[in-house]
């Protein structure tokens, strides 16, 4: 089966080392070497390049290397053939943004970024203590990913409101469905967590009215995609001291540009996209297996919906 590697930032011969073994007669390539493009069969991709898969006609599955596809939906990424289209639901993945969110809303809650202040200024002052318990958090988007969120909040005490498109129910979360769901979940929340799919029903979904529905001196964590904000907003809810902190995972424009107001805002924590990176040695299992799904005709697993864009 010949394989091809279409990700700018991911190395062939870790997923080599790491798919070794799993399938038979694999040969894996990189991008830039694949001579024969008319000959692969499969290709593991992120954020592939417009026209780089309408080279590839034989092509049996496009294999997103994230959890998120919607870099494939971009103009001319997809190619005008039909080609099943899988994503990651990887356990690794789904624990690593876990433990970012936890963190941000913890960072906020237990007033971390004031006292980093104090220490600049060798001021030994102890705060008013926290309440988890008063500290709502409004987590949008219940997939595999806000699913384990909102789980791991509510066990830390806090009250967690969960909001999805369709219903679901989640143990310990007050979960909202639908347009009128979203307002009702964001209401009065201390801190708003976005871990939703990037649709054109969800761009610009956190604009200057949505934030107005949080808790004054509340806090926004981004760490599904950038375009999911309205930038402009965001930054405004900052300055006139209606937020009192972002912590900012993705953006419209990544890299970050440097010119980004949020690199110098005193109340954004930027990091670099860094809450979820693929591993290779824990995601290979389910690229092995779709890829041995569809070498002997079988569907691979999590297909995306290509009308729903995820
Ligand atoms: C993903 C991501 O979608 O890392 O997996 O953003």
């Amino acid at each position: 089966m010949r394989v091809v590697l279409i990700a700018e930032n991911d190395d062939p011969a870790a997923w080599r080392r790491a798919l070794a073994g799993r399938v038979e007669g694999l040969e894996l390539l990189a991008w830039e070497d694949c001579d024969e493009p008319q000959t692969v069969d499969a290709a593991l991709v992120w954020q592939p390049p417009p026209g780089a898969l309408a080279r590839l006609p034989a092509l049996k599955l496009i294999q997103n290397l994230g959890m998120g596809v919607d870099a494939l939906f971009a103009p001319g990424v997809l190619p005008d053939f039909e080609v099943p289209l899988a994503r990651l639901v990887d356990r690794d993945l789904i624990g690593q943004m876990s433990e970012y969110v936890c963190w941000a809303v913890l960072h906020y809650h237990r007033r971390i970024e004031p006292y980093r202040q104090q220490q600049r200024r060798r001021v030994w002052r102890q705060l008013p203590a926290t309440d988890a318990g008063a500290c709502p958090v409004a987590v949008l988007g219940l997939g595999e990913i806000g699913a384990d969120c909102a789980a791991k909040l509510a066990a830390l005490g806090f009250p967690v409101r969960g909001w999805s498109r369709s219903p679901r129910r989640i143990g310990g979360v007050r979960c909202y469905h639908a347009e009128q769901g979203l307002r009702d979940c964001v209401a009065g929340s201390r801190v708003l967590v976005c871990l939703l799919p990037l649709t054109a029903a969800t761009a610009g979904l956190i604009d200057a009215e949505l934030l107005a529905a949080l808790a004054p001196g509340g806090c926004v964590v981004n760490v599904a995609r950038g375009a999911h904000v309205v930038d402009r907003d965001l930054l405004a809810a900052l300055d006139d001291g209606r937020l009192e902190r972002a912590v900012l995972d993705v953006f419209d424009d990544e890299p970050l540009p440097p010119d980004s107001r949020y690199w110098t805002h005193p109340k954004v924590l930027v990091t670099p996209h860094i809450a979820g990176l693929t591993r290779p040695e824990t995601a290979a299992a389910q690229v092995a297996e779709n890829l041995c799904r569809v070498a002997s005709g079988q569907a691979a697993r999590h297909l995306i919906d290509l009308q729903r864009g995820y």
